[in-house]
């Protein structure tokens, strides 16, 4: 039997090739060897975002995003988190097994409190709700990057606990990391995100995606001197995109000297602009069809709705809650 793989995205700003080789392209690549499910998390966002247009748009550019990358909705279960408002009765059932020093030891809250977000219950109860998600679709498989490592671990120390409590129930998940992957760096070297302000965005203004490359923040070594490539941003990005030849010769020609970051930079821009290439035309396309979009997200909750139907009546048959 396939496995079934799951992971989303928050439409919570421009997708950037952090989440595309953390997350994005290996979701893509599954949908031919596994029972793939795919969501854009809605309700997430909602815990930083409280504007509704910027919501409605944020969601659909997302879909517009996977779409334009691969991802066929024939293949997979591809829908919108809040058109299948199921797991929010789920979030709650599981909310009252999940111990509090489960949520307390959560290190994505205390980051979130750090970065300004205003504290709030959603905010505190944010990986509940990404259990739910995982645990309702009964998913294995969770590919997702190393900052999303503890929320899974969170889903199965829930699956373990209510399955402990009300009998077996949940398939107990596991996030899938890869170690080349798990922590894209962004331009100014910290982890690549939306809330940082130093991503790469996969799509939109060329010129955008130039300042951002051109932007990359580096020591201060003239162009003659010779250079450490290992754990330099451009070298790390450029890794990503380019063959093993090309990317021993980047490391070659910084130790040797005589490469300037400028020159580095430009090698990179390269590489992102010819990668992302062959999307532009099908992200255009649906940027000027975004009703198709929304019916593909609307295809995709009927879709995936019987499976989580079929959890939830196994989760009020074990709770007392069919009465
Ligand atoms: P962001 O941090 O930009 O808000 P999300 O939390 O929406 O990104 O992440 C969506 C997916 O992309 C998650 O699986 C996450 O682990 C992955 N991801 C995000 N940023 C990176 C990164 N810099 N390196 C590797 N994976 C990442
Ligand atoms: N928290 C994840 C992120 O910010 C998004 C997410 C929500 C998710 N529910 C999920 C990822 C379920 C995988 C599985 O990236």
């Amino acid at each position: 039997m396939k496995k079934r793989v799951l992971s989303g995205t928050q439409p919570s700003g421009s997708l950037h090739i952090g989440n595309y080789f953390g997350m994005i392209k290996r979701m893509i690549e599954y949908q031919d060897s596994s029972d793939l499910f795919c969501f854009i998390v809605n309700l997430h966002s909602l815990t930083t975002l409280h504007d509704a247009s910027r919501l409605r748009k944020l969601t659909l550019e997302a879909a517009m995003d996977f779409l334009a990358l691969g991802l066929d909705p024939k293949k997979c279960c591809f829908w919108a988190q809040s058109d299948v408002p199921e797991v929010t009765e789920l979030m709650w059932i599981l909310s009252c097994v999940t111990p509090m020093g489960l949520l307390e030891r959560a290190h994505g809250y205390k980051d979130k409190l750090a970065k300004g977000i205003a504290a709030s219950n959603g905010l505190f109860s944010y990986p509940i709700l990404m259990a739910a998600d995982i645990l309702i679709n009964q998913a294995q498989v969770i590919p997702v990057g190393k900052d999303q490592k503890q929320h899974v671990e969170i889903a199965r120390d829930i699956a373990i606990k209510f399955n402990n409590t009300f009998g077996e129930t949940f398939v107990i998940p596991e996030a899938e990391i890869i170690e080349e992957v798990a922590v894209i760096p962004g331009i100014d070297g910290q982890k690549m995100s939306k809330s940082y302000k130093n991503l790469i965005p996969i799509f939109g203004d060329p010129k955008v995606i130039k300042k951002a490359v051109m932007g990359i923040i580096t020591d201060s070594k003239g162009v003659d001197e010779p250079k450490e490539a290992k754990g330099n941003t451009i070298y790390e990005l450029y890794k990503l995109f380019a063959t093993r030849d090309e990317t021993d010769q980047m490391a070659e020609d910084f130790k040797k000297g005589g490469m300037g970051y400028g020159d580095a930079k430009k090698k990179l821009l390269e590489k992102i602009t010819e990668h992302f290439a062959p999307f532009q035309e099908k992200r255009a396309y649906y940027e000027a069809h975004p009703k198709e979009v929304e019916a593909i997200l609307k295809e995709g909750g009927d879709k995936v709705r019987p499976i989580l139907t079929e959890t939830m009546n196994k989760v009020r048959e074990a709770t007392g809650l069919n009465y």
